[in-house]
């Protein structure tokens, strides 16, 4: 698989199935030779960056890009991923998305945060297909706004092959005009406690698209796929996609049947959406919609490839259907209650079912709710407040058989479920992985501010 994005430079890859060019952020270096290992080390540690404000912007970032390497290998192969943390602070990985053994999951209940200076190696086995990423699990809003973020893509055999693999990954960041990335404040910051934060600098694979979108070529009579991944603490981003003939084919890594083709795309806090890209006109364009309050929508450009030979037309290609747990009558029931309150002109607390949990100890001086594995349970997510919440689950996957009262266009299954205000959504999910599973709003604000539970999930009986 060829680099075509940073410096040609041939990267190795544990399990490049497909010839596919891969454009995107760098792949991580394999430092093991069995074939199916994929091994790496990750260094959290400060750089400077250059994001077209003020002096430049101090980020902390791993192996010193943001995103940083992209961990490429086929599902079923062995990830071992050596951090050191070259932070001042405590730090983990949490990988989500990714049903990885509860000791892996990098939440401060399984495992002892890494203290400056300290190393451990996360292994195990990947264990589903997709496109995944990996972010730290504590002080989240502030680790991951500094830029310690990356993707896992878990190549799958049946997956097809298509000529170009492309990831974009998605960011806002709040900047100063120094440059400096502004300060954390969310207990005295109303308006961050309320709608999180949201940056003024957008960035593409850690590019800022503050002065023109990222570039890039296409060729017509290939075929495409897209891994977008959204990094943001906060920003739902609403997307179209012109000059293409397009399809989403994987949501959250999973993929999903029928393909589907909605108007625009949108991409809550930790969502990934898996298109498949037929180039058909001269540029196949991606622009954000931004939807400042009270006023118009901004098509902002985000990416623009130049086709060559636009008229040459691809087929699409076939994706076979996932394979779901199969919907059986529910023998469990969970509700989650989402809301919100502040007093008088102070920061929002956020509560799941009624309890505002801001920090691990909290939760376990608190009560994980307890649940039996291997088992169908019908989880209901209501959201009683006046905003949009992507409600994320650790560990487990679930089948959105419903949102207010409607069922999706077609089956899959997904680790974020966007609730819009006032939504209520049902669940489908086996809890088939046993452990102390974390359950959060991904506006990592909310999360910070209480919007936490857990599931107890006792193993299979
Ligand atoms: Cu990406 Cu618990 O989160
Ligand atoms: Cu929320």
């Amino acid at each position: 698989m060829r680099n075509i994005l940073a410096g040609g430079a041939a990267l190795a890859c544990a399990a490049c199935g497909g010839e596919a060019d891969w454009w995107g952020p760098e792949l991580a270096e394999d430092l093991d030779r069995d074939r199916h290992t994929l091994e790496v080390e990750l260094e959290a540690a400060p750089s400077s960056l250059d994001w077209g404000v003020g002096d430049g912007t101090e980020v902390w970032s791993y192996n010193g890009a943001v995103p940083g390497p992209v961990l490429q290998a086929a599902v079923g192969d062995t990830l071992r991923v050596r951090l050191h943390n070259g932070i001042e602070e405590d730090t983990t990985i949490h990988w989500h998305g990714m049903r990885v053994p509860n000791t892996m999951d990098g939440v401060s209940w399984v495992q002892d945060p890494l203290a400056p200076g300290d190393d451990f190696t996360y292994e195990f086995t990947i264990p589903d297909s997709g496109t995944f990423w990996y972010h730290p699990h504590i002080n989240s809003p502030e680790q991951i706004e500094r830029g310690l973020y990356g993707v896992v893509v878990a190549t799958d055999p049946d997956d097809p092959t298509v000529d170009v693999e492309r990831l974009l990954v998605l960011d806002d960041v709040d900047l100063q005009p120094t440059g400096e990335i502004a300060p954390f404040e969310l207990d005295e910051s109303t308006v961050n406690s309320e709608l999180g934060r949201l940056g003024n600098v957008l960035l593409v694979n850690g590019a800022s698209v503050l002065d023109g979108p990222v570039r890039a070529e296409a060729r017509g009579g290939q075929v495409e796929r897209w891994r977008l991944v959204n990094a943001a603490n906060a920003r739902t981003f609403t997307l179209e996609l012109g000059g293409a003939d397009w399809r989403v084919v994987a949501e959250d890594g999973t993929r999903i049947d029928p393909p589907q083709t909605p108007d625009r795309l949108t991409l809550a806090s930790g969502q990934r959406v898996d298109l498949e890209v037929l180039p058909a006109e001269e540029d196949l364009t991606l622009t954000l919609i931004l939807q400042p309050p009270s006023a118009d929508e901004i098509p902002w450009p985000a990416f623009v490839a130049e086709i060559e030979r636009p008229d040459d037309a691809a087929e699409p290609l076939d994706w076979p259907p996932p394979s779901l747990p199969e919907v059986v009558p529910t023998t469990q029931e969970v509700t989650l209650t989402l809301a919100g309150d502040a007093e008088d002109g102070a920061a929002m607390t956020w509560t799941i079912n009624g309890q505002a949990w801001t920090s691990c100890e909290d939760m376990l001086g608190g009560d994980p709710i307890p649940v039996d594995g291997d088992t169908p349970t019908a989880l209901t997510i209501v959201n009683d407040s006046e905003i949009q919440h992507p409600f994320h689950l650790h560990g487990q996957f679930m089948q959105v058989l419903a949102i207010d009262g409607v069922a999706p266009a077609y089956a899959g299954q997904r680790d974020t479920v966007l609730l819009e205000a006032e939504q209520t959504a049902e669940l489908f999910t086996m809890f088939d992985n046993p452990g102390l599973w974390m359950a959060h709003c991904h506006i990592l604000e909310h999360v910070a501010r209480g919007m936490m539970t857990a599931f107890d999930v006792s193993s299979a009986r």
